[in-house]
């Protein structure tokens, strides 16, 4: 069986194929940040007018990659949901009519399931059960995974993403969008314990999370700062950037350990673009030799958004005998 995957709920066009035997083989990703980078966020129009320009090069370049021809493909699985509205049609149109075309069957998947599931692309993949840390842009969730489309949400965050909250704080920092990765190059060079940034809502039970205040907290920090220096100077912007992100991965790790131990599991798996952060893997995976479990994550290009992981989640339900009709319905809004 040999799946075709397309992504393009966001600002990421992801082609891939996924083949029962061999596994991965063609991954193919346009990235538009450049085009959103002066408007400061994703402007949903011209994302869904790029998707357009670049999904349909992108399938002929991953059969190409593949050394495929249209005939090799047994099913096409597509993102519907959640995103942005155009953006989601997009991907999703182009797959149904080439499912008809090719007859073939198509499937709508849960964007975060890919998500969840892109560690199991991976060569040492994670066993069922296991809890699992998401962590995007627009999500932060832990999830308990008892297999393929067996998830139970744990908790959620109340307000903004830990990956929103990134680029936020980013953004007052003077870093372009998405400025997440910016700000942990910046931390590195911050000293500790200069400034101390509240764990929102680890004094209390439960495994929900609250990361606004976070960001609210950088910009009276900075306020401050500013009154005292007059300007900022880059050795006071990094330490802002360590004492906002030890904040941000210290409460993660604090609502990692809780569902872990609440549900007797040895075994976390972190997913989304944020899970691509150095700081968070080290402090996850010393939390997992404390807890003598493991933590599982996927490769950098597959923790933010990509083809792959809805080419293999596509395979996987198109396998169960999954298959999505051939009215087109998109999900901006989808709880898991
Ligand atoms: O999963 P993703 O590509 O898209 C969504 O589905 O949202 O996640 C993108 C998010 C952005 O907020 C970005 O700033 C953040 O992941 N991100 C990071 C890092 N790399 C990406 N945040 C913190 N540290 C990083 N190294
Ligand atoms: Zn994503």
């Amino acid at each position: 069986m040999r799946i075709l995957g397309i992504e393009t709920s966001c600002d990421e066009t992801g082609v891939a194929i996924y083949d029962e035997d061999r596994g991965l083989i063609a991954n193919q990703l346009y990235t538009q940040i450049a085009l959103h980078a002066d408007y400061g966020g994703v402007v949903p129009e011209l994302a869904s007018r790029d998707h357009i320009r670049k999904t349909a090069p992108l399938i002929q370049a991953a059969l190409r990659e593949a050394g495929l021809t249209a005939a090799d493909i047994d099913g096409i699985a597509y993102t519907c949901g959640p995103g942005l509205v155009g953006a989601l049609l997009v991907g999703s149109t182009i797959a149904r009519a080439l499912a008809y075309a090719w007859n073939v069957p198509a499937v709508g998947i849960h964007h975060m399931e890919g998500h969840l599931l892109a560690p199991m692309l991976e060569e040492n993949a994670p066993h069922f059960p296991f809890i699992a840390l998401l962590v995007s842009g627009g999500h932060t969730q832990l999830v308990r995974v008892d297999g393929v489309g067996q998830y139970r949400v744990l908790g959620e965050s109340i307000d903004d993403a830990a990956g929103e909250a990134f680029d936020k704080t980013a953004k007052l920092l003077g870093l372009d969008y998405p400025g997440g990765a910016a700000l942990s190059r910046l931390a590195q060079q911050g000293q500790p314990n200069r400034f101390t940034f509240p764990r929102p809502m680890t004094d209390r039970p439960g495994l929900d999370f609250s990361f606004s205040g976070l960001k609210t907290f950088a910009a009276n920090t900075i306020h401050q700062a500013i009154e005292q220096e007059g300007e900022l100077s880059e050795q006071t912007k990094a330490d802002i950037a360590h004492a906002f992100q030890q904040a941000v991965v210290d409460t993660l790790a604090i609502k990692c350990r809780r569902a872990l131990q609440e549900s007797g599991l040895k075994r976390l798996v972190i997913a989304g673009g944020v899970s691509a952060n150095q700081q968070l893997r080290r402090t996850l995976a010393e939390l997992m030799t404390q807890l003598k479990g493991e933590v599982f994550y996927p490769q950098p290009q597959f923790c933010t958004d990509n083809g792959a992981m809805i080419a293999y989640t596509g395979f996987l339900r198109l396998k169960q005998g999954e298959h999505s009709p051939l009215e087109i319905e998109v999900k901006p809004r989808w709880p898991m």
